[in-house]
């Protein structure tokens, strides 16, 4: 008991910010789940490079479903890139059943569903608004990775980059740059 106390005080001192925070989840102590425990990201640290890592279906996916669900509900938008189409759920309210039901019970918070804005945006012809990348837009490295370009060809493609930027040059599609 003496160890889930001092657990318990640990997350919490550990997992406390001044400013807002969101909730990702509740700790688990020897298989466990902590009710009222909460594992929390502060607000202000979500402008930096993270990285969620874990082996298939060990909850990536969710976990960045929560984040920017929340982001959302403080009125924060996020530009996800939604390559397998997993993400775009938070769009729809989800369903509850008892195994959520009672997960949330464990965690110590009351489930609600609710579906956030969403705006889909698309480069290719899916479904969504078209927006538009100019070639410029996406600068060298990134173009040259997409054309799967070899090192030489990269090179090539930084010079043109370049020189059209030292000449006000603007590259907007495959034709400028061909042209150019
Ligand atoms: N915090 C959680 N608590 C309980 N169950 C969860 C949690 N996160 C995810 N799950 C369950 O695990 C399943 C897989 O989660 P998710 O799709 O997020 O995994 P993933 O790591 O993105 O997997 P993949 O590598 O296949 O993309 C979900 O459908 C959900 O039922
Ligand atoms: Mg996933």
């Amino acid at each position: 008991m003496a160890k889930k106390d001092n657990f318990i005080s640990e997350i919490t001192k550990a997992y406390t910010f001044k400013g807002d925070s969101l909730i990702l989840g509740a700790p688990k102590l020897n298989g466990e789940v902590l009710t009222d425990t909460f594992i929390r990201i502060p607000l202000k640290t979500l402008n930096r490079h993270g990285l969620i890592a874990g082996a298939t279906g060990t909850g990536k996916t969710k976990t960045l479903q929560i984040i920017i669900e929340q982001l959302s509900a403080k009125g924060i938008p996020s530009l996800v890139m939604d390559i397998k189409g997993d993400l775009s759920g938070v769009a729809v309210p989800g369903t509850i059943n008892p195994k959520i039901e009672d997960r949330h019970k464990q965690i110590g918070l009351p489930f609600s569903a609710s579906g956030s804005p969403v705006e889909f945006l698309s480069l290719s012809n899916d479904s969504g608004a078209r927006l538009r990348a100019t070639v410029t837009e996406f600068g060298p490295v990134l173009f040259s990775k997409i054309l799967e370009l070899n090192e030489t060809q990269a090179s090539v493609i930084s010079l043109v980059f370049k020189y059209c930027d030292d000449n006000k040059l603007p590259i907007l599609d495959l034709d400028d740059i061909k042209k150019h």
